[in-house]
This record gives C-alpha cells, sequence and structure tokens, in this order.
C-alpha cells in the first residue's frame, strides 16, 4: 500500500482530494493498515464543532507504545530507537535499541504501579532532556496514566500550578541538569513547587548530576534502585481510542495556562503518518529534532511519531552554543544524522557566528531539513539552505501548534517545490480557511486574512483540561463551525500559504509561545508597580523579544528605577522563567487605554519597534496625551 508514503506532487494533490472527500475512508486506510489495534473502531469520525465534539476511530481499543515499540521488536529489537547525546560531548553517547526501551519503559511501567499510580491518573514529569525523560512518558502511556510534562526550564510556581491545575499526584524529576556549563537544581525547583501542591504524595528523583540533594521522607525516593527491582515486562493497559494520552501546557493571551488534552488513537495515526511524510523517513536514517519534550514538538516528532515508524530518534540533552557554536553540526557528522529539525531562532544565533563552525563538519549525511516554531525569515532560510543544506537538502517549514498536535502545514520534501519562508500547503486532511474582518471566508488566492482550520484532523486537542468551555471560546467561537489559530496567513498566487504571525496577545519569543497576561501578573505582583503591559518587538535572533511598558505607583530617581528594572525581571524568572525575561523596562505615565479600558497595545508595538510615523487613529482613546510621553522616553 503506497498511500502511507507520498511520492510526488500529483500523488500529494491525489491523496489530499481523496482526504477532502472521503475523510473517513482515507484515515480509516492508514489507521488500518499501518498500526495494531486490540479492537478495532465502530466509526471512523464523529464531530460537531458547535460544541465542539469530535472522536477519531470510536471504540477502538489500543496502546500506543505496543506501536512504538512492542511491534518492532520481532523486526528491529537491535536497532537504535533512542540516541542519547549528553550535554557534554566527552561523555559517550547511548545507544538504546528497540529491546532495551521495552524492558526500560516496562520497568518504569512496573515502578509507577508500584506506587500506586493507575489508569487516568495524572503524573507530572519535570525532567531534562536523559532518556528517564522519553521512559517515563511511554511508561505513563503503557499504564494509562496520562502525562504531563512541565518543561524544566520553568520556574516552581510555573511549575506548581500546572501540577495543581490537573491535580498530579506524583511528579518525576531527577537531582539536577546540565545546560552548557551551568547546572540546574531541578529537585530544589520541585520542592519549592511542592510547598504549594498538597496533592502530590510521591517524588521520584531520577540521578544525574551527582548532587546533594535533600530527601523528603515518605514522599522522596530515587528512581535507579526502584528500577533496579522491577520486573522487564508489563502487559500494555488497553486503552480506548479517545483516552486522554497526555496534557500539555501552552500560554494563552488571558488566563492561566491551558492543558491541552490530546486523545490516544487519532493524535498516535497523525503524529505517525506526517512524520514519515514530511521527513521523509527511511528505515536507516537517524533523525534528530533539536526541540525539547517539554514542547509538543518534542512530544509528537521526538517520540511519538518517530518511534511509532521504528525510527532512530537523536535526544539531544545541551545547547547549541556549549561548548561552542559547531555543536549542533559537530553532532550531525557524529551519528551521521539524516534530517534535521530545528528553530529559526537557533539558525538564527548560530549564522551570526564564523562559517568555520559549519565547514568543520561533513554534513553531508543530511537529507531534509525542517523549522518549526515562528515563522523563518528570509536570511535565515538562505543561511540554512546555503550553509547546512548545500543546497541539497529540501527545508521544510511546519507550520502547526501545541493544539493541532502535529504538523498542518508543510512541504513534503522532494514533493512540493518550496519557496523561502512559506510554510506552502496543508498537509493531507487539513482543510485551511482564511477569514476577512466580517467573518467571511476568502474565497480564491491572493488574499490574507485570520487562519482557520474548517474541518477536524486525527490529533486535534480535544479540550483544555477541567474547562471545556474556555476550549469553545478561545478556539471555536470567533467563527462558526471553524477552529480558529490565533494566526495571520496569506495565501499567495499559487495557493501557498505564509504565516504571518499572531494576531492575537500571545508573543512568540525564540520560538516559544509567550501570553502577555500571565507577564503582566507577574510584573504587577512586584509592590512597587501599579501597572503594566507587554509587547514584542522585532530581535534579530530571538525572533521577538519583550518590552515591558510599566507605570510605578511612584516615580523613584533612576538608581532606584535601574534596580526595579532587575527585580522585575528576576520576579518574572519566579513566576514563569527566565525565557519570559523583558529585554525592555520603560517607566511609564499612562497607558493607552480606549474607552472601554482595553489597552491598546497595537500602539505599544508600534512604539517598541521604533515606528512612531504612523500610529493610526488615536483621537478614541481615553487618554491621547500619554502616547506623546511615552514616545518621547522610548528606549
Ligand atoms: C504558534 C504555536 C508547533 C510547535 C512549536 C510551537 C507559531 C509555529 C510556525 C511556522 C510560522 C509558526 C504560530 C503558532 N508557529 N510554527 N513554521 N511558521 N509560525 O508550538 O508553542 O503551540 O506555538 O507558533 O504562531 O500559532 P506553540
Amino acid at each position: 500500500m503506497s498511500n502511507y508514503s507520498i511520492k510526488n506532487l500529483e500523488e500529494y494533490f491525489q491523496l489530499y482530494r481523496k482526504s477532502v472527500r472521503e475523510p473517513e475512508t482515507f484515515w480509516e486506510e492508514i489507521a488500518e493498515e499501518h498500526f495494531v489495534w486490540r479492537k478495532r473502531w465502530t466509526k471512523v469520525l464523529q464531530w460537531d464543532f458547535s460544541k465542539p465534539e469530535v472522536t477519531w476511530f470510536e471504540n477502538a481499543k489500543l496502546n500506543i507504545t505496543e506501536n512504538c515499540i512492542d511491534r518492532h521488536l520481532h523486526i528491529r529489537g537491535d536497532k537504535t530507537a533512542i540516541l542519547f547525546e549528553p550535554n557534554d560531548p566527552k561523555e559517550k553517547a547511548q545507544h538504546i535499541t528497540y529491546n532495551e526501551l521495552y524492558s526500560r519503559v516496562c520497568k518504569m511501567a512496573n515502578v509507577l504501579k508500584d506506587k500506586g499510580v493507575k489508569k487516568g491518573d495524572r503524573v507530572c514529569i519535570y525532567l531534562p532532556m536523559i532518556p528517564e525523560l522519553a521512559v517515563s512518558v511511554l511508561a505513563c502511556a503503557r499504564i494509562g496514566a496520562v502525562h504531563s510534562v512541565v518543561f524544566a526550564g520553568f520556574s516552581a510556581q510555573a511549575l506548581s500550578t500546572r501540577i495543581n491545575d490537573s491535580d498530579c499526584k506524583m511528579v518525576i524529576t531527577s537531582d539536577g541538569s546540565f545546560r552548557g556549563s551551568k547546572t540546574i537544581d531541578l529537585k530544589g525547583i520541585v520542592d519549592l513547587a511542592l510547598e504549594e501542591c498538597k496533592g502530590v504524595h510521591s517524588v521520584l528523583v531520577a540521578k544525574r548530576i551527582n548532587s546533594e540533594v535533600k530527601m523528603k521522607q515518605g514522599r522522596d525516593q530515587w528512581l535507579q534502585p526502584l528500577l533496579d527491582k522491577a520486573k522487564a515486562t508489563y502487559t500494555a493497559e488497553v486503552m480506548d481510542a479517545e483516552d486522554p494520552l497526555f496534557i500539555l501546557y501552552t500560554s494563552g493571551s488571558t488566563g492561566k495556562p491551558k492543558g491541552m488534552v490530546h486523545s490516544s488513537a487519532g493524535y498516535m495515526v497523525y503524529t505517525a503518518y506526517t512524520f514519515k511524510n514530511i521527513f521523509k523517513y527511511q528505515e536507516n536514517d537517524v533523525y534528530w529534532c533539536t526541540a525539547d519534550i517539554g514542547w509538543i514538538t518534542g512530544h509528537s516528532y521526538i517520540v511519538y511519531g518517530p518511534l511509532a515508524n521504528g525510527a532512530t530518534t537523536v535526544m539531544f540533552e545541551g545547547v547549541p552554543t556549549y561548548p561552542h557554536y559547531g555543536r549542533f553540526w559537530q553532532i550531525v557528522e557524529k551519528h551521521k544524522v539524516n534530517q534535521f529539525y530545528t528553530a529559526p531562532t537557533a539558525i538564527r544565533a548560530l549564522a551570526k557566528e564564523s562559517l568555520d563552525y559549519v565547514d568543520k563538519h561533513d554534513l553531508s549525511s543530511l537529507k531534509v531539513l525542517g523549522t518549526v516554531g515562528e515563522p523563518i525569515n528570509e536570511e535565515a532560510w538562505h543561511w540554512y539552505n546555503n550553509n547546512i543544506g548545500k543546497h541539497k537538502s529540501p527545508i521544510v517549514d511546519t507550520w502547526w501548534q501545541t493544539e493541532t498536535g502535529g504538523i498542518m502545514i508543510s512541504p513534503i520534501p522532494y514533493v512540493t517545490p518550496t519557496t523561502p519562508t512559506f510554510a506552502t500547503l496543508p498537509f493531507i486532511g487539513v482543510q485551511l480557511a482564511l477569514m476577512d474582518e466580517k467573518g467571511e471566508e476568502l474565497k480564491g488566492n491572493q488574499v490574507e486574512g485570520r487562519l482557520c482550520i474548517k474541518f477536524p484532523w486525527p490529533s486535534m486537542a480535544r479540550t483544555i483540561w477541567g474547562d471545556h468551555k474556555r476550549y469553545f471560546d478561545t478556539y471555536f467561537s470567533a467563527y462558526d463551525n471553524k477552529y480558529f489559530t490565533g494566526d495571520g496567513a496569506k495565501r499567495d498566487a499559487v495557493g501557498y500559504y505564509r504565516i504571518t504571525g499572531r494576531v492575537d496577545d500571545v508573543i512568540i519569543v525564540s520560538g516559544h509561545n509567550l501570553g502577555t497576561a500571565p507577564i503582566e501578573d507577574a510584573i504587577n505582583e512586584h509592590p512597587a508597580v501599579a501597572e503594566s503591559a507587554i509587547v514584542g518587538f522585532p530581535h534579530d535572533i530571538k525572533g521577538n523579544a519583550l518590552y515591558g511598558f510599566v507605570i510605578l505607583k511612584e516615580i523613584g530617581e533612576s538608581r532606584k528605577q535601574e534596580n526595579l528594572r532587575k527585580e522585575i525581571n528576576q520576579q518574572i524568572t519566579e513566576h514563569i522563567g527566565p525565557i519570559a525575561k523583558l529585554d525592555k523596562i520603560q517607566f511609564v505615565p499612562g497607558l493607552p487605554k480606549t474607552r472601554s479600558g482595553k489597552i491598546m497595545r497595537r500602539i505599544l508595538r508600534k512604539i517598541a519597534s521604533g515606528d512612531t510615523s504612523n500610529l493610526g487613529d488615536i483621537s478614541t482613546l481615553l487618554n491621547p496625551e500619554v502616547v506623546e510621553a511615552i514616545i518621547e522616553d522610548a528606549q
């Protein structure tokens, strides 16, 4: 059956048309022929975006880990499943075979079961990029527990909010983590977080940096001794197609983070199928995605998608700049990486440095390059194409979101001709719509509007944990019967899509999705602050950086203001994490507001980017005079 691997543009269009005309037949064939099921579905798709309710492969039974591990054992048991490259290049890489992965996951599953974790329970995973992270994720899936991975760069407060929101009873963490030349005291952060989390009864601690940590009696246990005693087999729990597989938090423009809930069957089918085609994975390839498993990119395209295809997937613990700017290219050469998937912010950071760091290495193994996380600018695209791909490896600019579970718009390499900065065409089964200001769908080409999706796809999030109404309000209320992405996009003369960026109050900094509200909340908690507003402004490496406009209760002298700037960033680091720190902070007498009291971020964005020539109509503001004062003082 060839539908699984798309060979040319004609076949892409054929399959695309089929996926639109007969979506159920299309996905049923994929699901039937490429996965193992404990029981077949009774209906492929049921949906109603007005609720919204979506079910794929209704009543089917499966366990995703049988698809990601067990079924490979007899054909590729000795093949490397996870290739772990440590932070320190002097430490040996680990090749974890499918056989080894099987026993490690089963041991971990037994440990979780022994600790009383049951099907449906939520488990928080706060680990660095070490094999235990992937193993813990898969072990949860094997016993039917819902994993909630929290990126190990988040602060104690961000961690406790997430633990409490999904009512996790257990946290899996490590003594600490290596990040370049630094170590981070993860266990200390967990201890602090757990002061606010009364529901957590058990903490399992992996050893990574061999630091002294305090172990709380009755709550904390070292993981390794438990694993050493555990049995290396575990019969996978039989899950329903729609049982939640995991929760992953993403920032909204307002309020607390949203725990996006992903399903078992639809998520598996879509991530596996997109992985196979968008990275053109062949049996002996080595695939590397540089993301962290703490983000959706890592869930879908380090763990589940690659493993469902029996791939070798690299897990890199470190950072692109340690011990030098050539680390990525050194790893590509060392492991003969065939597919390399990273973020525009990493490309821009490395493109600044000497080409010697690149040219020292043999990159001839590369066949496909990918980017994700934000729009890639033309210069970065060309640098990637010229120096890394050497005009031989197509670049797949993949647009998607935590909410979509898998890649939605992307070229298919060696099939779709690429154009710099264009994510090009919708993937098979993805029905896009661009909407105008009046809420009408823009038909035809050469149009620009708000990007929506008008038909369900298998890996879409099913709800926000504990708040289905918010799920409807955020994504399905703007336009009838459509999922609204929050992004703007253009469709050019040939039907290619170019993402123009967020149209809401979410700012993408270094590929991380940050909501303005939680950052403003953190700033406003400082006793000297009356009110604040955050906007993004263009930054060479990060794409966007954050600019904060802050009203103080009292204007102090400038030395005091300098200290305040530090304290505000400290406050943000504690509440959210260092990724949300402000590059610029301006103390202002007021914020431009509409008569209904809404901050006019459009004006602040212009001021922050130094473009005050055309501020548009400000006469309707409640306080137009404040705009002048802010411009005068802008940084
Ligand atoms: C937002 C989603 C999906 C994994 C990483 C981010 C932006 C993502 C692209 C791209 C332009 C992109 C969008 C989107 N985005 N990929 N190829 N071109 N913009 O996941 O944190 O949920 O953020 O990232 O604005 O809405 P996320």
